[in-house]
């Protein structure tokens, strides 16, 4: 227990730890003692009540040890698992982790519920401070989501000095979101602040239970998971924004939304604008049924309907002529907790995939509208990428809240179409802003002969294509406009390819990660069906450990990944470009700024990271990530589910992630990219005007690094 106690006292957000006698699974009772039964069907409940339900199961031995097999298992697969032992600087502070001694900790652990084992569990994994490795659980993650009606920001005053304050837009997002719960919190407030929530937004926060502001901030990087550098966990903790598929979307930030029923009250010291005195109240955190649970009335139903293993959940053998076990039909369970919008299960798993994956599921709250870019969208704008002018009539704007869309066709057109038109009405610079850009598609090898099968249901977009077109056709954008991968070659993974060089008919279409026609080698030259291109094997001592790697892979994209010629010239000089973000920029979204800014020399800005904290412009670079499910299909479709290393089938409805290929890195070509340094070059300060307000955000970085 020690691990685990030494978090929950290091975390602000486990003021309340799980309590609660567990009880044995179906034992018969009358329904008023299932404390699952309390919770069900309702929509806003106590987040006591929920560890009440949660706690109430005790672990089951075979589920516990079934689980452990299958992320111990994945993980040989997960290329970064020996560098994470002790990242090399400047992250060696960061991420120092051994999951393959944690795991074996936590198999020999006692724990008084299975909500107590998941928590170790997932914290465990977080601790690598890689989104890409996330263990996930439907059971628990996001089943209930816990809010504050006070997301909070990091404003920086008129003098300079920062403070935590409640973000001014506060209480406009918490009505528009929670109008059925703003009376509880109204009420809960004492005194004459009674029923005046919307005067504590702007408010200075002078403390969080008692204490400084910022023990709850760094408490709560521990926890985060997802990006290796400290001050891109603490921006986690305060609110944000993102272009979403079909709106601008509020982020609540770890503050006033988390994924688990970790805090049941917050007591916050405040001054309220205009205010000398502060003002102290507690105000309960309240769980709302998660938008994407399934709905249960008790704790058999819970289980049924969250818990155990779905359709879909587990690989499938491509060529089982059995429809149900059809990867393509299945949508992928997990796929909720990836930072991009869903995509038709058809496409699924089709692309190779760089993407985020986190406990709370992409927002779906909405930027409140006064906060919303009032400029008119300029044609090529469509879904997660929207193009604007700003009123100096030179600057030009692509907000792209991901790398992801469901016609790819029409997402890459649209990239030009948008850059084409800022151009033709005057813009000369650009500023890209992918704040909260998670990642998605980083292109595909054989997307054309697919997109030829599947027509225009396709869904990538490649990052590869956006570097492409703004910097024109030159050394670093033709033919590899990315970075060089490499893959962990393990003995299994090894045997994989074997099977597929061996017998090329068990995936003729190329749908499988280990196929060797998806890949070529480092001078860019496809490989043929009978290459077998983990071979040579090149081993490497990582961290004192003995590992294995694929030979270096070169580009997939050019010329066929790209549904559309290029233009041949620059639509950008790329030292007038600016990628702002808060720092939450991954997979994908790392690969195009690390492109734009190593090799072509454009600018950084992080968005109101704290000032003395060194801010990264992107984190969890990877290079393609997958995960459990998709190794199974691997390992089914290759008929290698009887190797001694292969994963078992999952009993649970839950989802290990993984990075698959890892990017090779632009200054130390030799090492990955994953750890090398990012540092953003403009940390800029957020004041009040700026909070969340995209525009008065793009002009003010215009006018502080492109005049
Ligand atoms: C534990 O889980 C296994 C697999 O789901 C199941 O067969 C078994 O009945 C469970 N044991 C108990 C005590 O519930
Ligand atoms: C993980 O697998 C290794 C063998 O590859 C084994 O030695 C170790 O005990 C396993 N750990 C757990 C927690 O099952
Ligand atoms: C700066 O301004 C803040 C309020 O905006 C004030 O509390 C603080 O005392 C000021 N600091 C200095 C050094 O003037
Ligand atoms: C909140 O909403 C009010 C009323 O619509 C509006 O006047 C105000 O500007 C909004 N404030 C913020 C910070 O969005
Ligand atoms: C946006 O994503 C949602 C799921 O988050 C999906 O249901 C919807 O169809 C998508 N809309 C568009 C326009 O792609
Ligand atoms: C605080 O005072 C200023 C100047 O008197 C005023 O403009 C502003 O509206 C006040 N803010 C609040 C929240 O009352
Ligand atoms: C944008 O497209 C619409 C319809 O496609 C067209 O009518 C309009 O003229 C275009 N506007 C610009 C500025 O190109
Ligand atoms: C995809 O749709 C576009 C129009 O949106 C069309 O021009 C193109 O031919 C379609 N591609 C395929 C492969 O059907
Ligand atoms: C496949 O590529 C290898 C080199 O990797 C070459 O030796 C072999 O002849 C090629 N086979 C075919 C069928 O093209």
């Amino acid at each position: 227990m020690a691990l685990l106690s030494r978090f929950i006292v290091a975390a602000f957000a486990l003021a309340a730890t799980v309590q609660g006698a567990p009880q044995d699974l179906g034992q018969p009772g009358q329904p008023s003692s299932d404390p699952c039964a309390r919770i069900g069907g309702q929509k806003w409940v106590a987040p006591s009540e929920v560890r009440a339900c949660f706690t109430s199961v005790r672990v089951n031995e075979t589920v516990k040890a079934n689980i452990l097999d299958v992320i111990n298992k994945t993980l040989n697969f997960h290329t970064s698992t020996n560098y994470q032992i002790r990242a090399p600087q400047p992250f060696t502070s960061d991420v120092r982790v051994n999951l393959p001694t944690e795991l074996e900790r936590i198999k020999r652990q006692f724990y008084r519920s299975e909500y107590d084992f998941h928590v170790d569990l997932s914290r465990t994994l977080k601790r690598t401070n890689d989104g890409h490795a996330a263990w996930t659980f439907a059971c628990y993650d996001s089943l209930f989501v816990n809010y504050v009606p006070t997301p909070l920001t990091l404003l920086t005053s008129p003098n300079g000095t920062q403070n935590v304050h409640i973000s001014p837009e506060a209480f406009n997002v918490s009505s528009a979101e929670f109008p059925d719960q703003m009376d509880v919190w109204q009420n809960a407030l004492p005194g004459r602040l009674n029923g005046q929530l919307e005067t504590l937004s702007g408010s200075r926060v002078l403390l969080i239970n008692g204490r400084d502001p910022f023990d709850a901030v760094n408490a709560n990087t521990l926890i985060t998971g997802s990006y290796q550098a400290f001050g891109t966990r603490q921006n986690a903790f305060f609110s944000s924004y993102q272009r979403g598929n079909e709106s601008w979307n509020y982020i609540m930030g770890n503050f006033a939304q988390q994924s688990l029923p970790l805090s049941d009250t917050v007591r916050l010291t405040i001054l309220r604008s205009n205010r000398t005195r502060p003002e102290t109240f507690v105000l309960p955190y309240r769980s709302r049924f998660g938008s994407q649970s399934k709905s249960f009335t008790d704790t058999a139903s819970w289980r049924a309907n969250n818990c155990v293993a779905q359709p879909g959940t587990n690989g499938v053998d491509r060529n089982s002529n059995d429809p149900a076990s059809r990867l393509a039909a299945v949508e992928d369970p997990m796929a909720r907790y990836q930072q991009q919008p869903p995509l038709p299960p058809a496409l699924a798993g089709k692309y190779p995939l760089d993407v985020l994956i986190d406990s709370s599921p992409l927002s779906n709250v909405v930027l409140p509208e006064e906060l919303q870019p009032s400029l008119t969208a300029v044609n090529g704008s469509r879904s997660v990428s929207q193009f604007y002018l700003l009123k100096d009539g030179v600057t030009g704007i692509l907000a792209l809240g991901s790398f992801s869309d469901t016609d790819y066709n029409e997402l890459h057109r649209g990239l030009l179409v948008g850059l084409l038109n800022l151009k033709s009405l005057g813009a000369t610079r650009l500023i890209v802003d992918v704040s909260n850009n998670g990642g998605g598609y980083v292109c595909a090898a054989h997307v054309s002969l697919f997109v030829s099968f599947l027509s225009n249901l396709s869904n990538a977009i490649g990052l590869e294509w956006l570097h492409r077109i703004i910097v024109g056709p030159k050394s670093t954008s033709e033919p590899q406009a990315g970075l060089d991968t490499k893959a962990r070659a393990g003995p299994l993974a090894r045997s994989i390819v074997d099977e597929l060089v061996k017998n090329p008919k068990l995936d003729p279409e190329g749908f499988l990660n280990y196929n060797p026609t998806n890949w070529r080698d480092a001078n860019n030259v496809p490989f043929n069906a009978s290459t077998n291109w983990l071979q040579p094997v090149v081993t490497k001592t990582v961290n004192r450990r003995p590992d294995a790697f694929s030979p270096r892979l070169g580009q997939e994209c050019q010329p066929d990944g790209f549904p559309y010629a290029p233009p041949t010239e620059p639509l950008f000089d790329p030292k007038q470009v600016v990628i702002v973000s808060n720092g939450r920029c991954a997979s994908s979204c790392s690969l195009f700024s690390i492109s734009m800014v190593k090799y072509e020399g454009s600018k950084t800005v992080v968005l109101g990271g704290k000032q003395d904290v060194a801010q990264q412009y992107c984190g969890t670079v990877g290079g393609q990530s997958t995960n459990f499910r998709g190794i199974d299909t691997e390992i089914k479709t290759t008929k290698l589910k009887g190797h001694p290393l292969a994963p078992p089938d999952l009993l649970v409805n839950g989802g290990q992630g993984i990075a698959w290929r890892l990017a090779f890195g632009v200054t130390d070509r030799e090492e990955p990219e994953e750890w090398q340094d990012h540092p953003a070059d403009l940390n800029l300060p957020i004041t009040a005007k700026l909070a969340n307000n995209p525009v008065a955000i793009w002009e003010e970085v215009a006018a502080k690094l492109l005049s």
